[in-house]
């Protein structure tokens, strides 16, 4: 599976993004089917991939932490970047529909998505934030949950929704800008805005990816058996 790889191996993280292989959300599938997806051969890419050294040194080896380490780490990292850049996204999105949907009209739908999925993304984050990190936590630190408070797995299946949605909402954007590229009537502030898109969905995808496919699974993996 394409989600296994990367977590295996972090530093491919980078390759998968650069030919449009979803490795989060998406990434449950095998490398044969993603490659057929965006007509890619299997072998040429397997060779690609081991070209990339092994050795894990810029990249967070998010694998080998505790389940509390990564959450915490999730949180500094992923979760911080995204606080910020979502309300300059909104801003900047508003301005530029502002401006110039009159010359593009899709700009009046890429502002509305960027708003609706920067509330989504907030309320998501909050729930994992206050709900569900604190259980992993537990678990990882008590080998079991706190009393009277269920289990994990309905909160986790709602993340794992969340996140579909929120990569839907960014594949609208990519649509909707096609491939968040600037034409040569841009003005700064849409450039501003098509870079800002990119670099937020390239941090959303390692952030779902270490979530959906090394801590979810892994805490799921701690339960006692009888919860
Ligand atoms: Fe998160
Ligand atoms: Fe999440």
């Amino acid at each position: 599976m394409v989600g296994h790889i990367v977590a295996a191996r972090p530093l491919l993280a980078g390759v998968f993004e650069r030919v449009g292989i979803d490795f989060c959300c998406g990434g449950r599938i095998t490398l044969a089917a993603a490659c057929a997806k965006r007509g890619l051969d299997v072998n040429t890419f397997i060779s690609v991939l081991d070209a990339v050294p092994s050795a894990i040194t810029s990249a967070t080896d998010a694998a080998a932490m505790s389940l509390s380490a990564l959450a915490d780490h999730i949180e500094s990292t992923h979760h911080s970047f995204t606080k910020e850049e979502l309300p300059v996204l909104v801003e900047q999105s508003q301005r530029v529909a502002m401006k110039h949907s009159g010359r593009d009209a899709r700009l009046t739908e890429v502002a509305q998505t960027v708003h609706e999925m920067a509330r989504e993304m907030i309320e998501h984050m909050a729930k994992e934030e206050e709900v569900l990190f604190p259980l992993v936590r537990a678990l990882d630190q008590n080998g079991e949950l706190p009393s009277r408070r269920g289990s994990i797995a309905d909160p986790i299946s709602e993340m794992e929704a969340e996140h579909q949605e929120t990569g839907a909402a960014l594949e609208r954007l990519r649509t909707l800008t096609d491939n968040f590229t600037p034409d040569s009537e841009s003005c700064n502030t849409h450039r501003a805005l098509l870079a800002g898109l990119a670099r937020f969905e390239q941090d959303l995808h390692l952030h779902v990816h270490k979530e959906n496919n090394i801590l979810f699974p892994r805490a799921l993996a701690r339960l006692p058996a009888n919860v």
